[in-house]
């Protein structure tokens, strides 16, 4: 959704607010602007429609001086895409400026209070609502800034994370949250930095506050730093230390994050699994299960939560904690989960799976099982996120930070951390027989090997990316644990082509989507040498009775399929359970390549942000 990054300090904010705003343009992207504070007293605000390098030529050579300020680029939520709708917005007298990430569900009530007081609101944003409603707080009732912001905060009801400059205080931002992440960078020389998260930060600083929710933040230039609930309580700011590295955040000669993403896969799963497969030793470890063992080894089922491809990758885990660990497994849409009054008991075990941490309906969804008495158990890669905080406990995937908008890498670290979890319960409830634990053991451990493998080969995805290119429809199917990968496989291909994909479990398409199928439909089969492969050949027949060209994803040295389908693309020979870690990498690369050969924004896909902190 929208990035956010501030700047207070002995340097000019400008250059660090650009580098912020570029660095955040993966989150949301449909405007940019910045606010500074110039030597002259001036509150100059500078905002664009579209990408980070309109701003900058609007801006030309004539550079704002000032050193404080705030940036943002926007992800439209109230009102199109427009100069005016960018952010920041000011106050009615021009005098602060707000910039704001998440809702205010209650701006038309303000909104209408503030244009009976006669405030000309210009933007058909909330957070201009907002901006003039601080101001007004701060008109009417004299306060300092600071409890200005936390007084007005009280009447407003939504998500936010919020930076507010006023130009009557050129030494002091103020930054507050409700629901919506924010992180506060402490640099050296007194200086402060802001991000919706930390890529805007870690250039410059390692040490970072994460603001809790209803938490205002004040900061000097003096190099104070004092936090305040939003009624009225002091907090003492926590700094930490992160590990991202800078390096993780470039490309690193690859045309597209999402092309560095997936060729990262091997050593994403390998980072995802060390310390927890030990192979010299024969078990698996996994503290988060083993800390809390006394309510996983009566939990009566396992409810899981995500959004997206994170939800994909609960219904891979779906298979695995059936299959190896015995125990009943529901996997929700978090979004849905949270708004039909949902029987959750206190015998539940809840995992939350979630690239960011910080996906709106994940975070809410497991606040409503916690009220319910369950144990939460959070799947997440980003360090020190909202869900990583708020959950029981957990377990990291370790696959670094993801750019691109489309998730790739964090699938297969999920999936990854998912099956050491089903292989350790499986192993500890006695469900999971030696034999097999050592197997799906040496094959986990060989999976990062193998990705590699599917990597090498992979230049034919290429030329069958042409023959698919101009399809406007396509359909994905797969039975069994391939299913999850058909469902993600058509994700792909419609968040970054614009192509309409569906994903199928095979056989269902004799009961509905076979009715698509003419010789304009390419048709993805995932047909791996598994208990359904036999299967799975007759639903391929079906669809080349009726003309579909067929792409099939087949286990090495396969002849049936080849002999009857149009392409084939092959992966080496796992166990079931392990193969889609690696069946789905031909779906991210044939997506890829088919989106650039449609001249798509692979990394920015219209419409699209990469942590959907809201509703
Ligand atoms: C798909 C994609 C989204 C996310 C979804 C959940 O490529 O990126 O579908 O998977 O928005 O996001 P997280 O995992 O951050 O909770």
């Amino acid at each position: 959704m929208c990035g956010i990054v501030g700047y207070l300090g002995p340097k000019p904010a400008y250059p660090i607010l650009i580098d912020g705003l570029k660095r955040l343009e993966y989150r949301g992207y449909d405007s940019a602007g910045v606010a500074t504070l110039e030597t002259d007293g001036e509150l100059r605000i500078e905002k664009k429609q579209g990408k980070v390098a309109n701003l900058e030529s609007h801006i030309g050579a004539n550079l704002p001086q000032g050193t404080v300020g705030i940036g943002h680029t926007r992800w439209a939520t109230h009102g199109p895409p427009s100069d005016v709708n960018a952010h920041p917005h000011a106050g009615g007298k021009g005098r602060i400026a707000v910039i704001h990430n998440g809702i205010i569900e209650n701006y038309e009530a303000l909104r209408g209070l503030l244009t009976h007081r006669g405030h000309d609101l210009v933007s058909e944003t909330d957070t201009e609502v907002l901006a003039h409603f601080i101001e007004e707080v701060q008109t009417s009732t004299g306060l300092d800034l600071p409890d200005a912001v936390r007084t007005a905060l009280k009447e407003v009801i939504g998500a936010y994370a919020l930076v507010v400059l006023d130009q009557t205080q050129p030494d002091r931002l103020i930054a507050a949250r409700k629901s919506s992440p924010l992180v506060i960078g402490v640099g050296q020389d007194n200086e402060f930095f802001v991000g919706s998260d930390a890529t805007p930060i870690v250039a410059h600083t390692k040490n970072v506050v994460y603001l809790e929710d209803e938490e205002v933040a004040t900061m000097t230039r003096s190099g104070e730093l004092t936090i305040r609930t939003i009624s009225d309580a002091a907090v003492t700011p926590a700094i930490q230390a992160i590990e991202l590295e800078i390096a993780s955040l470039e490309k690193a000669g690859y045309d597209h994050f999402m092309l560095k993403e997936i060729f990262e896969q091997p050593k994403s799963i390998r980072d995802s699994i060390r310390g927890r497969v030990r192979l010299q030793s024969g078990e698996v470890h996994m503290s988060g299960i083993d800390d809390h063992w006394d309510v996983w080894s009566k939990a009566q089922r396992i409810l899981i939560l995500g959004c997206g491809t994170s939800w994909h990758a609960g219904l891979v885990a779906e298979y695995l904690f059936e299959g190896l660990a015995r125990i009943p497994v529901e996997v929700e849409y978090a979004s849905e989960f949270r708004y039909r009054n949902p029987i959750v008991r206190n015998s539940d075990v809840v995992i939350a799976i979630s690239q960011s941490g910080e996906t709106a309906d994940t975070l809410a969804a497991i606040r409503l099982a916690k009220e319910h008495g369950a144990h939460v158990f959070g799947v997440c890669n980003v360090v020190g996120s909202s869900i990583a905080r708020e959950t029981h406990a957990g377990a990291y995937t370790h696959a670094g930070p993801e750019i691109g908008v489309a998730s790739t890498k964090a699938f297969t670290a999920q999936v990854a951390v998912l099956t050491v979890m089903a292989m350790h319960l499986g192993k500890r409830l006695g469900t999971l027989d030696d034999a097999t634990f050592m197997r799906l053991m040496t094959g986990l451990d060989n999976i990062p090997g193998l990705v590699q493998k599917v990597l090498n080969n992979a230049a034919p995805v290429e030329h069958i990316a042409e023959k698919f290119a101009r399809a406007e429809n396509a359909l994905y199917l797969g039975r069994g644990f391939q299913f999850p990968v058909a469902l993600e496989g058509a994700l792909k291909l419609k968040e970054i082509s614009y192509i309409h994909a569906e994903g199928y479990p095979a056989a269902e398409m004799k009961h509905g989507p076979i009715a698509l199928i003419d010789e304009a439909m390419p048709v993805v089969f995932i047909a791996t040498q598994d208990e359904v492969y036999e299967k799975v050949v007759s639903n391929i027949q079906e669809v080349k009775a009726r003309g579909g060209q067929i792409l099939a994803v087949v286990t090495e040295g396969d002849t049936k399929v080849r002999s009857l389908v149009d392409h084939v693309v092959e992966i080496p020979k796992v166990h079931n359970a392990l193969a889609p870690l690696l069946t789905v990498v031909p779906m991210q690369l044939l997506s890829y390549h088919i989106a650039l050969m449609r001249g798509c924004n692979v990394d920015q896909p219209r419409n699209l942000a990469k942590s959907v902190t809201v509703e």
